[in-house]
């Protein structure tokens, strides 16, 4: 079989991270689909700038061309325009498209779909919604049988790093903000976070997936952390309770009458809550459904690596179903 021609648009963390394991484990990716891994370029904004682990060869600033030269189109170059028009561009000529850009799905998830199924191809974003933890995949797939209930989670490692470190080391609120700021684990723009949009981007495309209902980010009742104050911390303390940014969406009702509700808000959670356990900038999402009951998943919901974790295990499953 001919190799598979993928084209990378973004080379920032995620983007290079799924450089690194393209070009390093081809030959896991061969055995695993009986196709070659191909990276046959990756589309940045400054070409100038070094990418340390990328061929330079590969490396373009004309990412028309190498979409439409392309049998898969990975997008984590993140942000509405261009990344929107580039993911529209593939599905037009029947290429399917990874993507691991929350907003984009969160705001064109539908029409990108309606686009892709009028192409006969298809759209996957794993990766989108907290990095390797799979709870598309358990959502979509594993609970195809049954009827989730609601979904709950911390889906922000951001706000939760901010928020431990107020509870557990008694950092101020506003220092624990800066001091996120300086690790690096706030977003560039850090009312993302800090406004629980992020966590609405993501409850957002769990819903969908869950109920097939067409919500939008305008639906989530959501307040974020920006106006807590100490105040709030010695109280939740006080009262034995630990302060997380609960994003969650529940479904009530039945066919004909589904009501689906969707929100992100600061919550003060009993200690032994599963999502009070939450440390330093994990996820936790629980998952209620009608015949499995509870079930609980966890782990680092970003980072480059673990994101690449689920736009590799979307190509594969891209390139399997042919
Ligand atoms: N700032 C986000 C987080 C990045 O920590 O969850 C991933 O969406």
């Amino acid at each position: 079989a001919p190799p598979v021609r993928i084209a990378l648009l973004g080379a920032g963390t995620v983007g290079a991270a799924v450089a690194r394991r393209l070009v390093g484990r081809a030959d896991l990716y061969e055995r695993r689909t009986g196709r070659r891994f191909e990276l046959a370029g990756v589309a940045v904004r400054d070409t100038a700038r070094p990418r340390e682990g990328i061929d330079p060869s590969l490396i373009t600033d004309d990412a028309e061309t190498l979409v439409d030269r392309a049998d898969v189109v990975v997008e984590v170059m993140g942000g509405i325009q261009p990344a929107r028009a580039l993911v529209e561009r593939a599905l037009r000529r029947g290429v399917p498209v990874v993507t691991a850009n929350k907003q984009l799905i969160a705001q064109h998830g539908p029409a990108l779909h309606a686009l892709a199924d009028e192409h006969g191809t298809s759209l996957e974003y794993e990766g989108a919604v907290v990095a390797a933890v799979p709870v598309l995949s358990v959502v979509r797939e594993a609970l195809a049988g049954d009827v989730v209930t609601a979904i709950s989670g911390v889906v922000n490692g951001s706000t939760n790093f901010v928020l431990d470190l107020v509870a557990r080391r008694g950092v101020p609120f506003e220092e624990a903000v800066r001091q996120a700021g300086e690790l690096g684990y706030l977003e560039a723009d850090p009312t993302e976070d800090l406004e629980g949009l992020d966590a609405a981007a993501k409850i957002v495309i769990l819903a969908r997936a869950a109920w097939g209902v067409p919500v939008t980010l305008e639906d989530v009742q959501r307040r974020g952390i920006a106006d807590l104050t100490d105040e709030d911390f010695r109280q939740a303390a006080g009262a034995g309770t630990v302060i997380k940014l609960v994003a969650s969406a529940w479904c009530r009702g039945s066919a004909g009458h589904r009501r689906v509700e969707v929100a992100v808000r600061p919550v003060a959670l009993p200690q032994d809550d599963p999502l009070a356990q939450a440390r330093e900038s994990a996820n936790v999402l629980i998952i209620e459904a009608e015949s499995a009951g509870t079930l609980r998943l966890q782990g680092a919901g970003a980072g480059g690596d673990e994101t690449a974790s689920a736009v590799l295990g979307d190509i594969v499953r891209v390139v399997r179903r042919g």
